[in-house]
């Protein structure tokens, strides 16, 4: 179909909305036409829909932030279900840099210790907490984000769940500096020079 002037507005509102709809449709995991998605056409039991990888991951000598994931990567059985866990662990001081999940949101539990957690709307405007035991926090979809452990003796454990079997990760400071963007781009981006920006990306290399 041709648009041209003689296109009622009406038809073009309702073109609109299906494009509309059909982009909000592709950030979502897609519905399935079966009951679950198996690797292949061989009967699966109970076992392809149990996972024990999280078992025991509990590392209280952990010395830097560390994410366990349970995703349709490691569990293949969450294809096309819009479901995964990750669980973080924070040692005294750590923290999960700023980063963003493109496909889902987040709603994470705190099981152990204290969190200071926050993100950023599409206004710039920050909206961050201090989560005790117990307490949850949903970071909106695509949105970004971080977590932190301000405490420098006690280490924290928290439980994430998305909703999206495959969530995905960008995180800002390693999308930013060490993909090979050009140092004149960064510096001048961050109104800053082309030394600061070599400073930083060397100490991301660590
Ligand atoms: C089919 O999938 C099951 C469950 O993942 C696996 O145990 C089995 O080895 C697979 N068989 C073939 C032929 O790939
Ligand atoms: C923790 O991170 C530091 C710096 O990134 C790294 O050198 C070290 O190997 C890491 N330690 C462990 C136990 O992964
Ligand atoms: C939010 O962050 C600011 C520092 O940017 C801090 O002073 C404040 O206590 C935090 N609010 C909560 C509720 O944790």
């Amino acid at each position: 179909m041709a648009i041209n002037s003689s296109t009622s507005p009406i038809l073009l509102l309702a073109l609109a909305m299906i494009l509309a709809i059909s982009r909000t449709a592709q950030a979502n995991d897609p519905d399935i036409l079966t009951d679950f998605i198996t690797p292949n056409t061989s009967a699966v039991g109970a076992s392809f829909f149990t996972y024990s990888g999280l078992n025991g991951i509990y590392n209280p000598y952990l010395k830097n932030f560390t994410v366990i994931k349970a995703s349709m990567t490691e569990f293949p059985a969450l294809n096309g279900q819009s479901v995964s866990y990750a669980v973080l662990q924070f040692p005294p001081a750590g923290v999960n840099p700023p980063h963003t999940h493109p496909r889902a949101a987040e709603l994470l539990l705190v099981i152990m210790g204290t969190l200071e957690v926050g993100f950023v709307d599409t206004k710039n405007v920050l909206f961050n907490q201090t989560l005790k035991e117990g307490d949850m926090f949903v970071f909106p979809k695509g949105l970004v984000h971080f977590q932190y452990n301000k405490n420098h003796i006690q280490s924290v454990i928290a439980v994430s769940a998305f909703g999206s079997a495959n969530a995905g990760l960008l995180s800002v400071p390693k999308s930013v500096f060490t993909t090979g963007i050009d140092d004149n781009v960064l510096a001048k981006s961050f109104k800053t020079d082309v030394p600061t920006v070599q400073k930083i990306k060397i100490g991301l290399k660590n």
